[in-house]
């Protein structure tokens, strides 16, 4: 820890506290951001920003641990940080950062996964998912996918984050980055910062619109499934008029229809109405009415920020925003690495 010590006086720390509890997140610039990825994280960040000092990240590094093609993937890094400001991030409260340019990330990445037990990422379960897919065939997963949370858990630790405003299939990994930084501190000494995940009530979990019983993701098997932030609005306007629902005809929350209530979900987030306000305006209407008004509640959210990504992405607004993020963030990441380093007799 940088400490300054006067003559007689006790040492004091220099490092200044953030005024505002700090809040990190990240989203994988692999795949096109969707739905259930704006409703679940980036529409919250942009409603908390106001009272923390926000860190919103792209993760190419997380990205790289399924092979990506390069050029798809230096795409997607600008579209989706033109996304996050489009959709309301602002860089006057909240700084937006591409991962790979901090070098700190890496770096604390290693440091940590030296104190992390193999066990304690045997157990995760968004990697026996994605290893389950590839078949279990240990040539074709990445010891990168193995080791993906690590690198989560410095992302956040490296800025003193208290909350971490993430999507409920999150959850598990904030509990081991709180478990990291636990057991770093009792080896070494107080020296991180125990994060917390903040998880909405509503929308942490957004099903997909051809299988409701799946999360909403991009997936090749069902084109339908999700609606990307960047789809044309025909394309949009039909996988919502497709989307899956049962043989009922009346509109109501009622959690054994899957299908109709994950719209009516999207719904209630998209419009910020109550349940019951939202089920008097479809009383004595069909699933088709619904279904036209939700595609006219998304159209209208989505349309601006469509319009407002392009700007950014034309002008090259984005990449002078990508480049100041990087600058505001590798001080504070380098000073808790110079911390964690310290700790541990690396400096
Ligand atoms: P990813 O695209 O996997 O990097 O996810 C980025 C963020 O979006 C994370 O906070 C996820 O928890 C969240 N997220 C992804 N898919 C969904 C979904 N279907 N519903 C709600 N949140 C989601
Ligand atoms: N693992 C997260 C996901 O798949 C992305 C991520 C990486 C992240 N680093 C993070 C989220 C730090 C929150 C905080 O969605």
């Amino acid at each position: 820890m940088a400490t300054t010590t006067a003559p007689g006086a006790a040492p004091q720390e220099v490092r200044p506290r953030p005024a505002r509890p700090r809040t990190f997140s990240g989203i994988k610039p692999s795949g096109e951001p969707h739905l259930g990825t704006y409703l679940g994280a980036v529409k919250r960040w942009v409603e908390m920003q106001d009272e923390y000092d926000n860190f919103f990240c792209i993760v190419d590094l997380h990205a790289v641990t399924v092979p990506q093609d390069p050029a798809a993937l230096r795409r997607r890094t600008r579209e989706l940080a033109a996304f996050y400001v489009a959709a309301g991030i602002d860089t006057a409260k909240s700084t937006i950062l591409v991962q790979g340019h901090v070098p700190a990330h890496a770096e604390l990445g290693w440091i940590l996964n030296c104190i992390t037990p193999m066990g304690w990422l045997e157990r995760m379960t968004q990697f026996k998912d994605k290893s389950a897919k590839e078949g279990d065939n240990r040539e074709r997963i990445s010891a990168g996918l193995f080791d993906y949370p690590v690198l989560m858990a410095a992302d956040i630790l490296l800025y003193d984050a208290r909350y971490v405003p993430v999507g409920d299939d999150q959850r598990q990994h904030v509990e081991l980055t709180r478990d990291i930084a636990e057991r770093f501190n009792r080896l070494y000494g107080e020296t991180l910062v125990v994060p917390e995940a903040v998880i909405a009530e509503t929308g942490a979990r957004i099903m997909g619109l051809e299988d409701p019983t799946q999360k909403m993701s991009k997936s090749e098997d069902l084109p339908g499934q999700a609606i990307g932030v960047f789809d044309n609005p025909g394309v949009i306007r039909r996988n919502v008029m497709r989307a899956t629902t049962d043989s009922g005809r009346e509109v109501r929350f009622d959690p054994s229809r899957p299908g109709i209530y994950n719209l009516l979900t999207i719904y209630e987030v998209l419009s910020g109405e109550s349940r019951p306000a939202i089920e008097a305006r479809f009383e004595g209407k069909g699933y088709g009415d619904f279904k036209r008004a939700l595609a006219d509640l998304v159209l209208d959210v989505l349309t601006p920020i469509q319009e407002r990504s392009r700007q950014l992405l034309t002008s090259g607004e984005v990449d002078d925003i990508l480049r100041q993020g990087a600058e505001r963030a590798a001080p504070v990441a380098g000073a808790t690495l110079l911390r964690v380093k310290r700790a541990m007799g690396l400096a």
